[in-house]
């Protein structure tokens, strides 16, 4: 019998999605084929103290790969992913630059434009840069929505409609980063397609969240447990599941993704695709929208895991092929 893949989960994590971080951790244990993997939990506590320089480099010496669950910064961001690089050791999802960018809202608006690709217009607000209600309003009308650039979970997001919200806002937005985004108001309805692969991706099926609140708040999201409906799949007239899914492969490959990701669009009335964001690390509950997807696709939950960890072990063989010495010929 082949020997057992040694995979290390690595969940907990610093961010606001520390709970659902270990649920998803929890979910992964008990789907992956324990036949063919062996698993062990690496948990980092919501200080990060755990996560000590020697603790980590310790318990990841015993693994094969990691599959990382951390969302939001500290995790989804680059910077785990950075360290794994160092340690050379195979990780699921995303390397270190397109982790990088799908964290910073603005920096994926900014690399979507380019690719042609439809987005909310926006203003990018450094805290040493103030402005005005007046300036905002007459460049993206009213409502209008405030986000801090590197978070999740519609943290520190408003919508705002006059004045005194718009203080409210920005004031709470650069509490958790020095960059925010000022974004027109999108009405629409809100679509997601999941993506898996390294050069040759595949799209997931496309599924809806319908929130029962004012936006996809924090609250929808987690404290309200009928705060928001999920479709999968979505009801989509004529070809319009097709261009959603065309679109996220190539978002994929835009943001240099690898692995996975899930990829969140408006849909507005006159059928217009608009992209809102893409994650890297996207929920792994058995009830989150990603493995959902690729369950309505026919990839089940431990078959998806599989797959992902396969991913990551073929990048890395990739990667060691790079020759990392030159010499004159
Ligand atoms: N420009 C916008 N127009 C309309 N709704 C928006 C806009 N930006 C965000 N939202 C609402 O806020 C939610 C959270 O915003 P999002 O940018 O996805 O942040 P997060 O990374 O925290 O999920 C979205 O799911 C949507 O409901
Ligand atoms: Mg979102």
């Amino acid at each position: 019998m082949a020997k057992k893949i040694r995979v290390g989960i690595l969940f907990g994590g610093k961010s606001v999605e520390h709970e659902i971080s270990i649920l998803s951790a929890k979910n992964v244990a008990q789907a992956i084929d324990r036949k063919k993997y062996h698993i062990s939990f690496i948990k980092i506590d919501k200080r990060g103290a755990c996560f000590s320089k020697t603790a980590i480099f310790k318990s990841i010496q015993f693994v094969d790969v990691i599959f990382p669950i951390l969302h939001g910064p500290f995790g989804e961001d680059g910077t785990v992913q950075g360290m794994l690089k160092l340690a050379n050791i195979p990780f699921v999802g995303p390397s270190v630059l397109g982790s990088a960018i799908c964290m910073d809202k603005e920096v994926t608006k900014r690399l979507l434009k380019e690719g042609g690709i439809g987005i909310a217009d926006f203003l990018k607000i450094k805290d040493s840069d103030p402005i005005s209600f007046s300036e905002v309003t007459a460049k993206l009308g009213l409502p209008f929505f405030i986000k801090p650039a590197n978070l999740g979970s519609s943290v520190g997001i408003h919508k705002v409609k006059n004045e005194k919200e718009f203080k409210v806002a920005l004031k709470d937005a650069f509490q958790f980063d020095s960059k925010i985004l000022i974004e027109k108001y999108i009405e629409g309805r809100e679509v997601e397609c999941a993506v898996l692969g390294n050069e040759n991706p595949i799209a997931s099926r496309v599924g809806e969240i319908i929130p029962q609140h004012e936006f996809y708040s924090y609250e929808a999201k987690y404290l309200d447990e009928n705060g928001a409906v999920l479709k999968v799949p979505a009801e989509l007239e004529g070809d319009l599941e097709k261009r959603i899914q065309e679109l996220s492969l190539k978002i994929f490959k835009l943001l240099e993704c690898e692995g996975m990701a899930r990829v969140d669009f408006f849909l507005n009335a006159n059928h217009e695709i608009i992209v809102n964001e893409v994650n890297t690390i996207p929920g792994f509950t058995k009830i989150s929208m990603y493995p959902k997807l690729f369950e309505a696709s026919g990839i089940s939950y431990s078959n998806l895991i599989d797959r992902l960890i396969q991913l990551a072990l073929k990048r890395f063989k990739r990667e060691q092929k790079l020759k990392t010495t030159f010499r004159v010929p």
